[in-house]
C-alpha cells in the first residue's frame, strides 16, 4: 500500500485552493446554475439502491481532485491488494480478508499455503447444519425439548454485527428468540436471564481471542448458573454451549467440545466479522438461505468495489466525499439516519467498523498525523432525531454532513405511515440543503423587494430566528426493501467507504492498539479495588475516585 503525507500530494493542494473558492458557495446556486445537477451526481446499484450525493457540497471540479487524491494514493491497487490477501493490516502482519467469507464464486483462495475457501465452505456448511438442525427442532436441550432461545455472549465486533443484523432482518426471524449479552455490567446478563429459560436456550460464545474480559466473565456467569440446575451433568453442556473463536484451547479449557465449536481467523478483523461464524445467530434468526443471500448481497459489492473504475464506484465516491468534509471543511462528525425502525442499530455498529477502523494518530511512515483521520460516526434512526437533534443540523453552527437512508418499499403496510415517513425522509434532505433565505420569507409575507435592502425593516418585519441557512451536506440512498440481500449491500459498502478513506488518510486501518491500554491498566485497578487498604498509588483523581467507592460501597 502505497504511503505517503496526503498533504504533500498536488491534488490535496489543489482542493486547498478549490476549497476557498467554493467553501461559501450555496447548494441553492448549485442546483440553480445546474439544472442536471441530481444526473451529474447520482448513481445507480443494481437495480436495488439510487445513491444520490448531488446535495453535497461539490462540483465536477471537486470530484476531479478528490478522485486524482485517490489515484495518487494508488486506490485501485490498494483494493486489489486486500482482495489478493496482501498482508495490509501491517502492525498486525495479517491478510485482510473479510471478503473472502463471501467470494462464492472463488473456487481457491491460498493464503499462507492453505487454500482458505475450503475452510471457509465447511465453516459454512457448519453453520448450515447446525441453524437447520435447531430450527427444525431436532436438536434437543438436556431435557430432550426442542430449542426455543438463543442467546449470544460477546462484545464489539462479536456482538454489534449479529445484533443489528438480526434486529434489521425481524421480519425474516423464525420463531427462535435471539438475545444479546455484551456489557460487563451485571444488570445485561441478568436482565436477559429473566426472559429465558435455560433448558431450552443454547448459548453461543463469540469471542475472537476467547480472553476478552466482558465476554468470559458473562459466559462464565451463565455456565455456572447452567451447572448449578438440578439434575444438569456437566456432559449437558454439550447440548447448550458452543464458541465462535480463533482459540481453540481457551475454547477446550472453557468446557467447549470441539464439536461445538465454530473456528474464525486471524485474517478477519472483529469489526468485518459478522459474515463468519459470528453470524451463526444472523442463520439461526432467519435461516441459513437467508444468510447466504446476506453474504451474496456483500459479494455484489465487492464486485463493485473491485471493478468499477472509480468516478462511479460508490463506496469510493463516499469515501472521497467524507474527506473532502473532513479535511477541508474541517467537520469533525458525520451521521447516518435510517428512516427504518428495525434498522435502528445501523449507526451504533458502524461507529466501530468507522471509529475502530480510522481513530488512528499515526501514518504508515511511522510518523503523527498532521491532518484529520477517523471522524466521529453517530446517528439514529428517522424520523425520530427530528425531534432530538435536527434543530442543531438546520440551525447549528455545525457543518455535519449525513447519510439519509431509507427503503421505498416497508415490511410492514400499516395505515399511511409509510408515505408520512418518505416525505420526511425527501423534506429533510431538501430543507437541509436549501434551507429557507430572507428572500423566501420576505415573498411568504408579500414584501417589497425594496425591503431587501434596508436591514432594521427586515429585522423588524420578519422573525429572523425562523431562518434556516440550509448548505448542510447530505447524500441520499434509497432502497428498493431492506432484505438479506440488500442488507449485505449496504454494509459492504460502508466497510469499503471506510477502508478508501484510511488508504487516503494513510493510516492503517486494521488494527486496533488503543483499545489495548484501557484493558490493561483497568486489571492493575481491578486489584486495587479488591484492597481493603485506601489508594494512593495513582494520581490525586483516581486515588480519590477509588476511595470514594471503598468508602460508600454497600
Ligand atoms: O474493542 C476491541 C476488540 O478487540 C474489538 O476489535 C473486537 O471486536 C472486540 O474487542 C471483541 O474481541 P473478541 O472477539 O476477541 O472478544
Amino acid at each position: 500500500m502505497k504511503s505517503l503525507s496526503p498533504i504533500t500530494t498536488k491534488s490535496w493542494k489543489n482542493l486547498k485552493k478549490h476549497y476557498l473558492k467554493i467553501k461559501d458557495v450555496h447548494l441553492r446556486d448549485l442546483f440553480q446554475n445546474d439544472l442536471n445537477r441530481f444526473k451529474k451526481f447520482s448513481l445507480h446499484f443494481e437495480d436495488i439502491i439510487l445513491f444520490d450525493y448531488s446535495k453535497n457540497r461539490l462540483t465536477s471540479k471537486t470530484m476531479f481532485h478528490l478522485l486524482n487524491l485517490a489515484k495518487e494514493f494508488n486506490l485501485k491497487e490498494s483494493i486489489v491488494s486486500m482482495f489478493q490477501g496482501k498482508k495490509i493490516n501491517f502492525t498486525e502482519n495479517k491478510s485482510v480478508l473479510h471478503i473472502a467469507l463471501r467470494s462464492f464464486d472463488k473456487k481457491n483462495i491460498i493464503l499462507n499455503k492453505k487454500n482458505i475457501f475450503l475452510e471457509i465452505k465447511n465453516v459454512l456448511k457448519k453453520i448450515k447444519l447446525f441453524s437447520n438442525a435447531v430450527i427444525n427442532k431436532k436438536w434437543k436441550g438436556y431435557t430432550g425439548n426442542s430449542i426455543t432461545d438463543v442467546v449470544n455472549i460477546g462484545i464489539g465486533g462479536s456482538d454489534l454485527g449479529p445484533l443489528m443484523v438480526t434486529e434489521a432482518l425481524k421480519p425474516y426471524k423464525n420463531h427462535l428468540n435471539v438475545h444479546y449479552i455484551s456489557n460487563l455490567d451485571g444488570t445485561h446478563v441478568t436482565e436477559i436471564l429473566k426472559k429465558i429459560d435455560m433448558r431450552t436456550t443454547i448459548f453461543l460464545i463469540s469471542s475472537k481471542t476467547f480472553t476478552t474480559q466482558e465476554t468470559i466473565t458473562n459466559a462464565t456467569t451463565i455456565k455456572k448458573l447452567f451447572l448449578n440446575q438440578k439434575k444438569v451433568l456437566k456432559s449437558d453442556m454439550s447440548k447448550h454451549f458452543f464458541a465462535i473463536s480463533m482459540n481453540q484451547d481457551e475454547v477446550l479449557k472453557f468446557g467447549i467440545s470441539k464439536e461445538n465449536f465454530f473456528p474464525i481467523w486471524d485474517w478477519v478483523g472483529g469489526r468485518y466479522s459478522v459474515w463468519s461464524a459470528v453470524g451463526l445467530s444472523i442463520a439461526l434468526s432467519i435461516g441459513y438461505k437467508n444468510f447466504s443471500l446476506f453474504l451474496k448481497g456483500a459479494s455484489s459489492m465487492d464486485k463493485h468495489f473491485l471493478n468499477t473504475p472509480l468516478k462511479k464506484n460508490i463506496p469510493v465516491l463516499l469515501g472521497l466525499i467524507s474527506i473532502w468534509y473532513n479535511n477541508f471543511f474541517n467537520s469533525q462528525t458525520e451521521a447516518i439516519f435510517v428512516y427504518d425502525q428495525y434498522m435502528h442499530k445501523f449507526s451504533t455498529y458502524l461507529q466501530q467498523v468507522h471509529m475502530e477502523s480510522n481513530g488512528k494518530n499515526i501514518d504508515r511512515n511511522k510518523n503523527i498525523v498532521s491532518w484529520q483521520t477517523g471522524s466521529i460516526l453517530w446517528g439514529e434512526p428517522g424520523s425520530n432525531g427530528q425531534h432530538s437533534f435536527y434543530q442543531l443540523l438546520h440551525q447549528g453552527t455545525k457543518l455535519i454532513p449525513s447519510d439519509f437512508i431509507i427503503p421505498i418499499n416497508t415490511h410492514n403496510k400499516i395505515n399511511d405511515h409509510h408515505i408520512k415517513l418518505l416525505s420526511h425522509f425527501f423534506a429533510q434532505t431538501r430543507s437541509l440543503a436549501f434551507g429557507k433565505s430572507i428572500k423566501e420569507v420576505l415573498k411568504e409575507h408579500n414584501f417589497k423587494k425594496k425591503l431587501l435592502q434596508d436591514k432594521k425593516k427586515i429585522n423588524d418585519n420578519i422573525n429572523i430566528y425562523k431562518l434556516c441557512n440550509g448548505n448542510q451536506p447530505t447524500n441520499s440512498f434509497l432502497l428498493k426493501k431492506i432484505t438479506p440481500y440488500t442488507l449485505g449491500i449496504l454494509i459492504a459498502l460502508y466497510e469499503h467507504k471506510v477502508f478508501t478513506q484510511g488508504v487516503i488518510m494513510n493510516i492503517f486501518s486494521f488494527d486496533q492498539w488503543g483499545v489495548e491500554l484501557g484493558k490493561s491498566v483497568a486489571n492493575n485497578i481491578l486489584n486495587e479495588l479488591k484492597n481493603k487498604n485506601l489508594t494512593k498509588k495513582y494520581d490525586s483523581s483516581t486515588n480519590s475516585l477509588i476511595n470514594f467507592y471503598k468508602l460508600n460501597k454497600e
